[in-house]
């Protein structure tokens, strides 16, 4: 890998060589685009779609593949899901309604929520948190809307989804339970089934499939009558005209209605082997615990996650930890600096940003090795 280190899974992760030859394939011998042509070329293509589909459904434990729908990643799926629950015309608006989310909230996650909030007037609260940065189930609070980070991208603590849903839903019943598991697909089997959440967003890069394609699990996908987005694709018939009137226009069904456009179609044909290669190789924490063991002797190092976290992260005491990444950099050292766009639980700490380590299935315990030798000799 032109003798870098990369440790920056979680941020985005390296392609297995199927999944690009999967992409490779398709974009050489048999593209075409999904849902618009009739030819057997473009049916082919249909299928491959839903094939994929099928597969991110039994992936997190979906009942139906109807309740996939395609996006361009979590960032997209969280924007939608605030546009998607807030319906007015259909009566069913949030203004005046209670939305929780938490410090460890990424800013894709919760600033759409804290967006809406201040465009219709919600009040929005936070989700108690313990020491070791677990969502507390037993002082949970009423909420109409519940946004949960399964898994924070600076602290790696995987939450105990099914019992926060639980807790949230005893308080209400009608609680509207919004999960981002951007990181927590990395590192765990999910099964939305068992969590019951209402909607649930990860994005395909991080998986090792390509970037601009994420995934929005819908529970109920017919309970949601509007659709937020709007082109083709996702419209069944448009009768008359605004001219001739008796004007009406008629969705497609559930997913298609909530997928307006031309698909990335390429990325999901790349997906299926993504997923085969994660479910096989998930990050090996032993790599993680040798580093917080061998760090955590460093005068000059505050860690900041546990020692069975599933990345590392720390802030070296006696510099920023922008000169600490571009020092690393040069020595061919990959990871991650800044506030990682989780500014809420870097503020908590007190902290401007911190250095994240994040091991992926490419990397062994001499990349694991060397980077101590490298980060110890920066901040020596
Ligand atoms: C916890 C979490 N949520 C959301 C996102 C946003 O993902 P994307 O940029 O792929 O939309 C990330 C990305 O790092 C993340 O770690």
């Amino acid at each position: 890998m032109n003798n870098i280190i990369y440790l920056d899974a979680a941020a985005s992760s390296l392609k297995p060589v199927s999944v690009i030859d999967a992409e490779m394939n398709f974009l050489r011998n048999s593209y075409s685009n999904a849902g618009r042509g009739v030819c057997a070329r473009a049916g082919k293509v249909d299928e491959a779609v839903d094939s994929a589909r099928k597969k991110v459904a039994d992936f997190i434990g979906a009942s139906s593949p109807k309740q996939i729908v395609f996006t361009s990643g979590t960032t997209d799926g969280m924007n939608r899901i605030a546009k998607i629950i807030d319906d007015p015309v259909c009566g069913k608006s949030l203004k005046s309604k209670t939305i929780m989310v938490s410090d460890l909230d990424h800013h894709s996650a919760r600033l759409p929520f804290e967006v809406l909030s201040d465009s219709i007037g919600c009040k929005i609260i936070l989700c108690p948190m313990d020491s070791s940065y677990n969502l507390s189930s037993s002082d949970i609070p009423r909420a109409d809307v519940f946004v949960i980070t399964a898994m924070s991208n600076v602290l790696g603590v995987a939450q105990d989804v099914a019992s926060l849903i639980s807790a949230a839903r005893e308080k209400n019943p009608d609680v509207i339970t919004v999960v981002d598991a951007a990181q927590y697909v990395v590192h765990e089997k999910i099964d939305v089934q068992k969590w019951d959440c209402d909607f649930l967003c990860f994005s395909a890069h991080k998986i090792g499939a390509d970037t601009g394609l994420g995934v929005m699990y819908i529970k109920e996908p017919n309970r949601w009558i509007a659709p937020d987005k709007f082109g083709g694709g996702m419209v069944s018939r448009i009768t008359g005209s605004a001219a001739i009137g008796n004007y009406s226009i008629q969705w497609e069904p559930v997913p298609a209605k909530f997928e307006a456009g031309t698909l990335p179609v390429t990325q999901i044909i790349g997906l299926p082997a993504a997923i085969d290669y994660i479910e096989k190789h998930r990050p090996n924490l032993e790599l993680i615990k040798y580093l917080y063991d061998r760090l955590s002797k460093n005068e000059n190092i505050q860690i900041i996650t546990e020692r069975d976290s599933s990345m590392f992260t720390f802030v070296p005491k006696n510099m920023h930890v922008l000169d600490f990444g571009v020092m690393a950099g040069t020595m061919g050292l990959c990871l991650r600096v800044g506030n990682m766009c989780a500014s809420w639980i870097h503020n908590l700490l007190g902290l401007k940003g911190s250095v994240r380590i994040s091991v992926g299935p490419w990397n062994s315990m001499t990349d694991i090795q060397k980077a101590a030798y490298i980060i110890e000799g920066i901040i020596k």
